[in-house]
């Protein structure tokens, strides 16, 4: 039979090595439970670098004194006994006992183990604590919403004589002047040369026309417009989107449009918005709708849009 090779030989290293064992694992159980009280009351980069160091080392050190000192790795085979003699009995009896004292330090070690693991899960859960909220609706909206006056980083109005020819200026919603996901370019491209189609036309009022800033890859800024092409440029990793004929991706690993921001002239010379863009600015993520946003109840959704 098969037996720890030193239970019955060295009770007194048995028993050290099941007290480090039980410590090694208190000490992971411990400090998973420290490392999230700490991270409840604020955190602290450094001590929960120890914390976690202290949760895996112990659990690793426990297991190990636990291979080497407790398990055997001996190979014994049992001899075939005469029936009925007393010798045979009496050894009988004593791999009894002997398999009994086994079995109540396993029970032990395994309720060591099992706590420390409840300290690792303790550990682990930190990570999903700190996804933070869920972004909800927010990737799908703008502040830009209808009748929002069309501003500058100023916060006053842009009307159409201050924007010449092929000239292109930053703009935002009244009251979210330099709003990270509100900012759009306002691009007086020329009517005569858009080239847009159905409702995207109407948004584009006096050959003015206005598409979100953020680029569809990664999020860059795109500022650069080569008006002789009528391109807007990412500096990032060079996307390159026509903006005469509705924004699209004309080279670079963007793969969508710009979104055009509804977007209507008045007759004071300034712009306001029809509604907000009709699909999430910036680049794509994991539930992005694939056609236009489904507007739910309290959303200002802008007019129906006609790809162009
Ligand atoms: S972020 Fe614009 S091309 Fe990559």
């Amino acid at each position: 039979m098969t037996r720890p090779a030193s239970l019955g030989t060295d009770p007194a290293r048995e028993r050290t090595a099941e007290r480090a064992v039980l410590a090694a694992f208190g000490v992971t159980g411990l400090s998973g439970i420290a490392l999230l009280v700490l991270y409840a009351l604020g955190g602290q980069t450094q001590l929960e670098g120890i914390l976690l160091a202290l949760c895996l080392g112990g659990l690793g050190v426990g297991i190990g004194i636990w291979a080497q000192e407790l398990m055997s790795d001996e190979l014994r085979i049992e001899q075939r006994h005469p029936l009925g003699g007393d010798a045979a009995s009496s050894e009988a009896v004593a791999d009894a006992l002997l398999d009994e004292q086994g079995f109540s330090r396993r029970r032990i070690l395994q309720v060591g183990l099992l706590g420390a693991l409840g300290g690792l899960a303790s550990a682990l859960v930190l990570p999903v604590l700190s996804l933070g909220p869920a972004p909800g609706r927010s990737l799908f909206r703008t502040p830009w919403s209808k009748g929002a006056t069309v501003v500058g980083f100023d916060g006053r109005p842009i009307t159409a004589s201050s924007i010449p020819v092929d000239g292109v200026v930053t703009v935002f919603p009244t009251g979210f002047a330099g709003d990270a996901d509100a900012q759009a370019l306002l691009i007086n491209a020329g009517a005569s040369r858009l080239e847009l189609q159905g409702q995207a036309a109407d948004w584009a009022p006096g050959g003015f026309v206005c598409y979100s800033k953020i680029c569809t890859h990664a999020g860059c800024p795109v500022g650069l417009y080569r008006a002789s092409q009528g391109e807007l440029i990412c500096p990032c990793h060079q996307s390159t989107f026509d903006v005469l004929h509705g924004a699209v991706p004309t080279f670079g690993p963007a793969a969508r449009p710009l979104p055009q921001l509804p977007i209507r002239l008045e007759p004071d010379g300034t712009f306001t918005a029809l509604g907000d863009f009709p699909e999430p600015v910036g680049p794509s993520f994991w539930n992005r709708a694939l056609g236009p946003i489904e507007f739910g109840p309290g959303d200002d959704a802008p007019p129906e849009q006609t790809t162009p």
